[in-house]
């Protein structure tokens, strides 16, 4: 059994959940037993006691601990990513890729503990000196889903604990024994039990738990990757409390592919962002947004590579396995029904879930053990279609035509999103006026939605996010706050704006005629 770790100690005492394989259900990977609202606000209490002695380890002995965590990581790397292929059902190849997502954030981290800078600022009076530094947060609550149940965690957990901040972590329920691991891994490192809380908790009590910890005022932070459903309710709640969470939602990423694209690299990267993590990914493929005059030949080509795409087991070498768990595969047949008799249907042999009685060619391995869907390619798209203005999450994928580049624009930015958007050309002039008109946080040339660096600033904007970046530097804008300070040598108060010298232009001097004529 599964229960949450608060500074150390096993806590649970709530509802039995069960997380399963989604590739062979029949295989019970945990039993969770979820927390209430009261433990959940008790473990932001633990972390604010336990931060404050966190922030006062140097920031170079936090980076340690970070690396350290990295390091262990790597060591288990086949074994973690082994279990987010049982638990979630992605593809072990691909659960590799998300395992060293966290060693090449972790190596990242460990360095800024060397760095985390502040500035020296000159004054605008003599003898007086002006400081930058970056202060901790204090506690922050990190809420994760489970389609990257170890990597996200990580792009909040690595910089929230190296800044010195406390974390209470959530992770998705379908996820729990792939996020138990990894904690212990980060306990294992160095992280101190009570600066690191794992509690497992459904939506509602996590919305509870989180609201009462607010209101007690033991949290300063809070990171969430998830839903634009469920982001509005968390930043709203964060809004009262006059708190800036840190919201990375969903997307309608766009792939726009000009007249003079390569259109078998194109079709590889829909193929991988449209069906990899089988559509699951916040940076996922949702419509291809083709030129009319190569529209036809992208389509035939890229439905040529679905319908051979393997799928199936998610251990052996697929481009998808099966969806998350039940609700996401409940989510996707809901989806299903968005298909309109104007579109037509390509990629497969049939729609819907993959059986002995609706087989996929080529399936690798048994359907009926899980919950695997047959991959959808939508051709004739319109900007009216559900399905082109809402997230998908799932393997679905809707192409679209256009003829002018300010129309792609206009069709990649209508859906209100704005995490991924890609563009395949090899005219300079069509990628740089893309990259200007278009309204994501993330903008790729010739290459596919997903699959950002670890250090590059990762998020979104309008549905996609509140304009808050992971990663790299600029997540560090999240976990620290800008404290300023002056100090003042000079023996006397001196006055800002109002002691300051000041110097007299002659604003009404012209150049003499002679030396310009
Ligand atoms: C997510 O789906 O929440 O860029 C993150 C990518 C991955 C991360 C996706 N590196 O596709």
């Amino acid at each position: 059994m599964l229960r949450s770790v608060i500074d150390g100690e096993e806590a649970g005492g709530g509802t039995v959940l069960e997380s399963r394989n989604p590739a062979d259900q029949a295989d019970l990977v945990a039993r969770v037993e979820l927390a209430d609202a009261v433990t959940f606000r008790d473990a932001t209490a633990v972390a604010r006691r336990a931060q404050r002695e966190w922030a006062q380890v140097p920031a170079p002995v936090r980076g340690q601990v970070v690396g350290a965590f990295g390091r262990l990581v790597a060591a288990n790397k086949d074994a973690l990513a082994r279990l987010v292929t049982r638990e979630i059902g992605k593809p072990f190849a691909e659960a590799l890729g998300e395992v060293q997502e966290i060693i090449d954030t972790c190596e990242f981290f460990l360095g800024e503990g060397r760095r985390l800078y502040g500035q020296t600022v000159p004054s605008e009076m003599p003898d007086k000196q002006l400081f930058t530094y970056r202060v901790p947060v204090g506690v922050a609550v990190v809420i994760t889903a489970g389609n990257f149940p170890v990597a996200v965690p990580s792009w909040y957990l690595a910089p929230a604990l190296l800044c010195g901040n406390a974390v209470v972590w959530k992770p998705a329920e379908y996820a729990a024994a792939t996020a138990r691991a990894l904690a212990e891994l980060a306990w294992r490192a160095g992280v101190p039990a009570g600066v690191l809380n794992l509690v497992f908790a459904d939506g509602d009590t996590t919305y509870a738990g989180l609201d009462a910890a607010l209101t007690d005022r033991l949290v300063d932070k809070v990171g969430f990757t998830g839903s634009t459903a469920v982001g509005r309710r968390i930043g709203e709640l964060c809004g009262r409390h006059v708190q800036t969470p840190c919201l990375e939602l969903g997307g309608k990423n766009p792939m726009v592919v000009a007249p003079d694209a390569n259109l078998d690299l194109a079709v590889e990267a829909a193929l991988f962002s449209g069906y990899g993590t089988a559509g699951q990914r916040c940076t996922s493929l949702g419509t291809v947004i083709a030129h009319a005059d190569v529209h036809a030949e992208f389509v035939r080509r890229f439905d040529a590579a679905v319908r051979s795409a393997p799928v199936g087991d998610p251990t052996a070498d697929v481009v998808f396995g099966p969806l998350l768990d039940e609700k996401f595969a409940r989510g996707f047949e809901n989806t299903l029904g968005w298909i309109g008799d104007h579109h037509t249907v390509l990629g497969s042999t049939a729609v819907g879930r993959i059986t002995a009685e609706s087989p996929r060619e080529g399936f690798v391995g048994d359907p009926s053990t899980g919950l695997f869907y047959h991959p959808v390619l939508l051709d004739g798209v319109r900007a009216e279609d559900k399905v082109f203005t809402e997230e998908t999450f799932g393997p679905i994928v809707g192409v679209t035509s256009y003829r002018t580049l300010d129309e792609a624009i206009e069709l990649a930015n209508a859906p209100g999103y704005g995490l991924s958007a890609a563009v395949y050309t090899n005219d300079p002039a069509t990628a740089f006026r893309f990259r200007q008109g278009i309204g994501a946080g993330m903008v790729s040339v010739n290459n596919s939605t997903s699959g950002a660096e670890a250090h590059l600033p990762f998020g979104g904007n309008g549905k996609s996010g509140n304009g808050s970046r992971q990663s790299g530097v600029w997540v560090l804008d999240q976990f620290t706050r800008w404290q300023s300070m002056n100090w003042d040598f000079s023996g006397s108060l001196q006055k800002a704006q109002m002691d300051v010298t000041t110097i007299d232009p002659d604003l009404r001097y012209r150049l003499p005629e002679s030396w310009t004529e």
